[in-house]
């Protein structure tokens, strides 16, 4: 391993000449044009099970996250969101907590939290915390005590109700992962919701006591040193206190079940108000609260931010995620829309939840080159992007093969039509040795054959792996002003195969040229009408080996899934 960091430290000392790192560059709290931290950091989320093991176990930890410190600085990455790592039966790996003020022992202690925290700080990387709010464990102290009676302290901590008769669930409301979301529990004769597993019971948000328990839980980290909460399914955190059914709609979904508009117990009015004391609690502290958003429209997004500025800073552009083709005018749209909202725009192209861009996007046959597209395209926008652990070097997903090999429960339930999530959330490759360097042991999840190319060593060796581009890229944008504050201006519209646009700020402009079809493409620009007087750019970064230093505007040739980037004077 420390081969593969000495070769990057050489790759990164041939790089920064090129590219003038500046102090404005660093992410202040706040800098001269009101920019907070948040918005020129990159934030990258680490699956903890998945990143680094250093007990060999088969399993992540957090020593393994602090020994990779120098890889992410390295790389460029401003602050990790780790993905759940308190005590936890596992249900939903990590998702379904049992104290939310603690450490996992599969992961490490609170002691080795504290030791990630102080060498992070050192590395001047942030750590954000994943905060799973709408539902704990059913092993919780919390929920125990609430299943216990009828009078229980904590009775009332949950969603608790009476069937409509024997056998029959309150009402028809669905869990995402299958089947009805209430279970009833014979020892108090009442049923309880949960919106995702059975053994994920909602916490009942309208209960003072929870908040209140909720939200100290947060100051709580705050005061260990965390910057921030990616908060988990915040559109669920509410339910129509009638039960009222939801509509239905025709046909089936992958588990069997109808199809149903979750009308009555998401995206309710009422999870605003949370938000906003969230955000409260968080200013306090100069922390970020980023949002597991899944929204239609600009319009529910805008709902995120708040009607003042006054929710979530981060709410993740989920839509941006469902492209799901190489279409520059999707984009185009895509990038209008989210342009036009009232916030600060949050990119991701991956997560631990969805099939990795390498497969969404990838036709095949140039999937690297498509990989380093997609940076090219979310790492040069106005926003702050979230990359996803082994984007950088065109991780694959491994579905499972076999029923039996399911780690996910919803893939046991919903196969073969749903695999479950295994895919996107297996090992780290950090070389070619067995398990890709993540363990020495067999890891809980198998890595893709394709690790023998795709790790950290051998790209960082290798000037046209995606490692290495994204290494180029993530190092321009810390450095580049308009990339960083300009803002986005779309060029040839109508261009059917290329997606370009400037990025402005001020006296300064940057040209994003990015080749979405098979064939080699030529692109022209008049940037009169954008105040831009230049007719040349000054090559910046371009993915054909052997890019001329200028390029003149009226030709730029792009290879085909090119990525083109360059500097043209103007305002
Ligand atoms: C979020 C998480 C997902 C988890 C679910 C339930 O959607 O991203 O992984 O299964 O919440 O907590």
């Amino acid at each position: 391993m420390r081969n593969s960091f000495a070769l990057l430290a050489g790759l990164f000392a041939l790089i920064v000449p090129q590219f003038t790192l500046t102090a404005a560059a660093q992410p202040h709290s706040v800098d001269a044009e009101g920019h907070q931290w948040w918005q020129h950091a990159v934030f990258y989320e680490l699956y903890p099970r998945s990143f680094a093991d250093s007990n060999n176990d088969g399993i992540g930890d957090l020593n393994g996250i602090a020994s990779k410190l120098d890889y992410l600085k390295q790389l460029r990455v401003d602050a990790i969101w780790i993905s759940p790592c308190y005590p936890s039966p596992q249900v939903d790996f990590g998702y379904d907590v049992s104290d939310y003020e603690n450490i996992d022992p599969m992961y490490g202690t609170l002691k080795d939290f504290d030791h990630l925290a102080a060498e992070a700080k050192q590395h001047n990387i942030r750590i954000i915390m994943d905060y799973v709010i709408n539902h704990t464990s059913d092993q919780h102290t919390w929920f125990l005590d609430s299943r216990s009676s009828r009078t229980a302290a904590h009775r009332d901590w949950y969603i608790w109700r009476d069937g409509k008769g024997p056998d029959q669930p309150p009402n028809n409301w669905l869990s995402t992962f299958g089947h009805s979301a209430w279970k009833f529990d014979p020892k108090t004769g009442q049923y309880y919701y949960h919106f995702f597993y059975v053994e994920q019971p909602d916490l009942n948000w309208r209960n003072p006591e929870v908040e209140k328990a909720m939200f100290d839980v947060t100051r709580w980290w705050y005061k260990r040193g965390v910057s921030g909460f990616r908060l988990d399914a915040v559109d669920t955190l509410f339910e129509d206190p009638n039960l009222t059914d939801n509509p239905v709609r025709p046909g089936t979904n992958q588990f069997g079940d109808p199809e149903m508009d979750n009308k009555y117990n998401t995206k309710l009015p009422e999870l605003h108000g949370v938000l906003r004391d969230l955000r409260k609690v968080a200013d306090e502290s100069n922390a970020v609260l980023i949002g597991e958003t899944w929204t239609n429209d600009i319009a529910e997004l805008n709902r995120y931010y708040g009607e003042h500025n006054d929710e979530l800073q981060l709410p993740m552009d989920f839509m941006f995620t469902t492209v799901n083709k190489l279409s520059p005018s999707d984009f185009r749209a895509q990038i209008a829309a989210v342009e036009s909202a009232s916030g600060w725009p949050t990119y991701v192209i991956s997560n631990h939840d969805i099939i990795r861009s390498y497969n969404r996007y990838g036709d095949g046959q140039h999937n690297d080159a498509i990989a380093k597209l997609m940076a090219g395209l979310y790492l040069t926008l106005r926003g702050t992007p979230i990359m996803y652990y082994g984007e950088e070097l065109g991780m694959e997903n491994n579905d499972p093969k076999r029923k039996e090999d399911v780690k996910d429960p919803i893939g046991q339930l919903g196969w073969p039509k749903q695999k479950g999530r295994d895919g996107e959330r297996t090992p780290m490759q950090w070389n070619g040795s067995p398990n890709a360097g993540f363990s020495t042991t067999k890891p809980w999840l198998p890595v893709p054959e394709s690790y023998k190319t795709h790790n950290v060593a051998s790209e960082s060796k290798d000037p046209s792996s995606v490692l290495y581009f994204y290494i180029h890229l993530l190092a321009l944008r810390h450095s580049n002003r308009a990339l960083l504050d300009g803002k986005y201006i779309a060029l040839n519209e109508n261009d059917p195969n290329v997606l370009s646009y400037l990025r402005q700020y001020r006296g300064e402009s940057v040209l994003v040229v990015l080749n979405m079809s098979t064939s080699e493409q030529k692109a022209s620009f008049d940037l009169k009408s954008n105040g831009v007087s230049g007719t040349e750019a000054t090559t910046l970064l371009a993915t054909a080996g052997g890019q001329a230093k200028q390029a003149s505007l009226s030709a730029i040739t792009v290879e085909p899934f090119g990525v083109y980037i360059g500097q043209v004077s103007g305002r």
